[in-house]
């Protein structure tokens, strides 16, 4: 068996073109996915401080971005007033997605309101109904799509690149255009071209998520300390981002 490497590259070869864009420029990063994919791209947004910032730079080189946010049915009502803030400054459609009502149905009336909180397992169930099926569906059809993480978020994230095939997705590509950014460095640029941004961030919430699963942070705590605080870092991921570390592509 090769390395990883060469064998996402022989499964999967970088996109005509990616060798010389700057990584480190998200805008130029941003660009490229727009001109190569096209209408194949898709914007996974959770209207958090990084994903206003990937609007503004899409919305900066298309006229059509294809922009989506899974509504799990726990989202703060101010993600939803951000969401809204956005959709009016930018111009931009919003393509929400929700969770098969059945499935939530059945979870709600078999296991209550607040299973999340009693295991990783009921947690990831959760989460694979509200947020996982539904990506999937988002994800039809799509070469590529485009999220908001950083390396500094987590140690989950800490081997994040700014291309990569998506072992969860048929192996498409994913765009993670700030992977190298720092939390105030997101912060710089919001202030800096006036964004709008949802405003829990002002209130001691630097990662936002669905209401009961997500607290503010202390002063020196991790920029994910408030997301699942009950559970340990290595377990801080909701199933939507897979590592390419296991990828195989199709044999
Ligand atoms: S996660 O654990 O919820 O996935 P985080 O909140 O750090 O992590 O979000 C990382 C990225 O996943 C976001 O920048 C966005 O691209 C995508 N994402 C997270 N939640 C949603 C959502 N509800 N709708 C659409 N995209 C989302
Ligand atoms: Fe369910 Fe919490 Fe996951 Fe939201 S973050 S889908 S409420 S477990």
């Amino acid at each position: 068996m090769g390395s990883f490497m060469s064998d996402i590259t022989f499964k999967n070869p970088f996109p005509a073109g990616w060798q010389a864009v700057d990584q480190a420029d998200a805008q130029a990063v941003v660009r490229f996915a727009a001109e190569r994919f096209g209408s194949g791209l898709a914007l996974a947004s959770s209207f958090g401080l990084e994903d206003v910032v990937l609007i503004h730079l899409l919305t900066n080189v298309t006229e059509q971005p294809h922009i989506f946010a899974l509504d799990t049915g726990r989202l703060p009502e101010e993600t939803y007033e951000c969401a809204e803030r956005v959709r009016q400054h930018y111009g931009v459609e919003i393509e929400w997605y929700f969770p098969q009502a059945s499935a939530v149905e059945e979870l709600e009336r078999t296991k209550g309101l607040f299973s999340f909180r009693a295991s990783v397992e009921n947690r990831k169930t959760c989460c694979g109904i509200r947020k996982v099926e539904p990506l999937k569906r988002a994800l039809t059809g799509r070469a590529a799509w485009m999220t908001g993480q950083r390396r500094a978020q987590s140690i989950t994230r800490a081997g994040l690149t700014v291309l990569e095939p998506d072992p969860a997705h048929d192996g498409i590509w994913k765009f993670n255009p700030l992977a190298d950014w720092t939390l105030d460095e997101v912060w710089t640029y919001v202030r800096e071209h006036a964004i709008p941004y949802n405003t829990l961030h002002d209130q001691g919430y630097p990662s936002i998520g669905c209401a009961p699963c997500t607290r503010a942070v202390q002063p020196g705590e991790d920029e994910r300390a408030g997301r699942w605080w009950w559970e340990e870092p290595e377990h801080k991921e909701c199933g939507l981002h897979s590592s390419p570390r296991s990828y195989r592509g199709n044999n």
